[in-house]
């Protein structure tokens, strides 16, 4: 039962239908730094299914404190983004829900070199993350960016949304006035909390009039800096008493940790095997001291965990923003009772990486992130063919699933004798055991569909012929090879595909190639480690890991070197000989040797499993191939591709 959560909440002048909203994320969908027709879409849907309330992507109020210069996030710089304010709060209004645009300034935060200027903040401090050393600035600084703040909140007025969120969490520039992390003045502006929360609270009344008391306005704010020297708990229920008692906000939305902190950046939006309801303790105690409704965010993905934090007392509404890009639909299927059809958000920060790159936002296992959601999407038409698809890997159950939601009567073969493909395997290590939900939310969805696989069938390209005259689509996935390294068999060689499988086969001192540059060596290092053995990840590029993004890598790197698996960067491995592998340095040319080496695991040559695929080319039947049959790629592209290959084959 999810009765709390649909219970209906004031926030200040508005009476919200229910305890849901989407936090402020850049879903890199704007045209030329305005909501146009896709940006309207991705929250058009996510009202029409029931979310309360949602909130734009930090928008840019000055140059000095810009996000990014990709045209495809919103920038608040002069009245441009007006009409297209318009047209979002038309749309998401006409669903009844509420929208906001969160208001914000980086200062030095980001990499000037990125922005292309230099960023303003109260003091030149260096951000531990991009180097930034940010401007000092000046009094008279100081009341232009509130000016432009007010100005920037009188366009969201006279766009028509519901109000604003002052984004003062992030180490952006409220909540580096705040910190003392990030503030060195000495001026009014610095020193004791009372003065370092002095531009806050001015913005606070700034911003107040050219909103009006008609609409929202809501502050993020941290909890907690989460680092020695930074801001505590304390610190921020004396400021959000102060906040409450201009008698001018009307949210307070608790998240945590400062981005120009080294590793701040990296977990406030943490991937799996992060916890759930992260924050929440913060949110609880800032509720304790105020009666204005607290909001919290931070890895509420299910109904369950977003009712239990209502229920108790934790916070009044609560972020499920990742949760909604993986299923826009959340609201509306609680409300039907159907919570378990939700696509599960894993944790996999696909979307984040994204972001990273100023790309639309995707999810790993959601291809619908902006269209319609195929759920709801059955072909108009009653002939469709049979569709037999062979593998059931991510692709191949996606293609089922896709082609079932649509119409198809729909067989899968399975060679093997269990679902999910490399994913399973991938699945057993402990950190990335969510991901599993990915291959169980399609088994489910297909049963419920009718559609149960057929385990353990090896057909010929003549079998799959005569089975019936419809479209067959190859789904048959890669498989791992060891590259051939010069050597004498002292060293057991192997793939992660092979380890995963069966880790306890592979005992002793291990050396891990990494050469996909991605998760899949650190994955066999840690079901290596995690038995006890002793390892070490080599790679001929700068670092391990290199293509991760700071979220997923952070916290696999803290996991591991905490394990006590080494990292040997700019390495090759030359070859092995009575159990001692001779590496070379790329740059010096420099010969290392490591003895007593037991295991070489050689992470990432793949080879399409295409043999039937390419059996069947001559035929005359409808034939489809997806995912790393084709080309080994990463699941989400598996999952894309599938979805795609089989919305193409029907019409909707
Ligand atoms: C793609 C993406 C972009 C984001 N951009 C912003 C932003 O502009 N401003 C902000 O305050 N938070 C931003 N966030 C953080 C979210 O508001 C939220 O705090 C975070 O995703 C954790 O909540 P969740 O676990 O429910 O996703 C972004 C998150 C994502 C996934
Ligand atoms: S990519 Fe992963 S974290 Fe991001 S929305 Fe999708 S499932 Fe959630």
């Amino acid at each position: 039962m999810h009765n709390r959560l649909l219970e209906p909440i004031e926030i200040g002048p508005r009476r919200l239908r229910n305890r849901i909203f989407i936090s402020a994320h850049v879903p890199g969908f704007a045209d030329q730094g305005a909501p146009g027709k896709r940006y309207i879409s991705y929250h058009r849907q996510r009202a029409a299914a029931g979310v309360a309330m949602q909130i734009t992507g930090g928008t840019a109020v000055h140059r000095s404190g810009l996000l990014t210069t990709a045209p495809s996030a919103l920038v608040n710089l002069d009245d441009t983004i007006i009409p297209g304010y318009q047209s979002l709060s038309d749309a998401v209004q006409g669903e009844g829900g509420t929208m906001l645009a969160q208001l914000a300034h980086s200062a030095g935060t980001l990499s000037a070199e990125l922005l292309g200027q230099p960023s303003w903040a109260p003091s030149p401090v260096r951000s531990a993350l991009t180097g930034n050393v940010p401007h000092e600035m000046s009094s008279a600084e100081i009341l232009e960016i509130i000016d432009a703040f007010v100005a920037a909140s009188g366009r969201v007025r006279a766009g028509g949304l519901d109000g604003i969120e002052l984004l003062s969490a992030f180490g952006f520039l409220p909540h580096a006035f705040l910190s003392p992390l990030n503030n060195r003045r000495t001026d009014g502006y610095g020193g004791s909390l009372k003065n370092r929360m002095r531009f806050l609270l001015e913005l606070v009344e700034a911003c107040r009039p050219a909103i009006g008391e008609d609409r929202i306005l809501g502050i993020r704010i941290p909890g907690s800096d989460m680092t020695p020297g930074g801001l505590e708990i304390s610190d921020m229920q004396a400021v959000a008493q102060a906040l409450e008692n201009t008698g001018q906000v009307d949210y307070l939305n608790v998240i945590a940790y400062n981005n120009s902190l080294r590793f701040g950046r990296a977990l406030h939006w943490p991937a799996t095997p992060a916890g759930h309801e992260l924050f929440t303790e913060l949110s609880a105690q800032i509720k304790a001291v105020v009666s204005l409704p607290v909001l919290v965010a931070g890895r509420i993905t299910h109904p369950d965990q977003a009712e239990a934090v209502i229920a108790s007392g934790q916070a009044d509404m609560v972020a499920m923003t990742r949760a909604h890009i993986t299923d826009p639909e959340i609201v509306r299927k609680i409300t039907e009772g159907r919570a378990d059809d939700i696509r599960p958000c894993v944790g996999a920060n696909t979307c984040i990486r994204a972001r990273f790159q100023g790309r639309p936002v995707r999810c790993m296992h959601n291809p619908y992130v902006i269209s319609r959601n195929t759920d709801h999407s059955p072909s108009s038409s009653n002939d469709l063919p049979p569709v037999t698809v062979v593998g059931a890997g991510p692709a191949g159950l996606e293609a089922a699933l896709t082609a079932a939601q649509r119409g198809h009567s729909v067989r899968l073969l399975e060679r093997s004798g269990e679902y999910g493909g490399q994913l399973r395997l991938w699945c057993r290590v402990e950190s990335q055991k969510e991901l599993a939900a990915v291959i169980d939310w399609r088994v489910r969805q297909l049963d419920k569909l009718g559609v149960h696989p057929e385990f353990n069938q090896t057909v010929t390209a003549d079998q799959l012929l005569n089975i019936d005259d419809g479209i067959i689509v190859m789904a048959t996935g890669a498989e791992a090879v060891a590259d051939a390294i010069p050597g004498d068999g002292s060293v057991v060689q192997t793939t992660p595909v092979e380890l995963l499988n069966d880790p306890g086969l592979f005992t002793g001192r291990a050396l891990i190639r990494d050469q996909g540059r991605g998760l899949s060596a650190l994955v066999a290092a840690e079901a290596l480690a995690a038995q006890g053995s002793n390892v070490i990840v080599v790679t001929d590029e700068p670092a391990v890991g290199l293509d991760l993004d700071l979220t997923v890598r952070v916290p696999a790197y803290d996991r591991l070197l905490n394990s006590g698996v080494e990292f040997l960067p700019n390495h090759t491995v030359a070859a092995f000989e009575d159990g001692a592998v001779k590496l070379q340095h790329v740059f010096t040319g420099q010969e290392t040797v490591l003895p007593s080496i037991d295991v070489l695991v050689d992470d990432h040559i793949m080879r399409p499993c295409d043999d039937l695929m390419k059996a069947l080319a001559g035929s005359d039947r409808i034939v489809r191939s997806v995912g790393d049959c084709v080309a080994p790629r990463t699941v989400e592209a598996a999952i894309h591709e599938a979805a795609q290959a089989i919305a193409q084959l029907t019409p909707a």
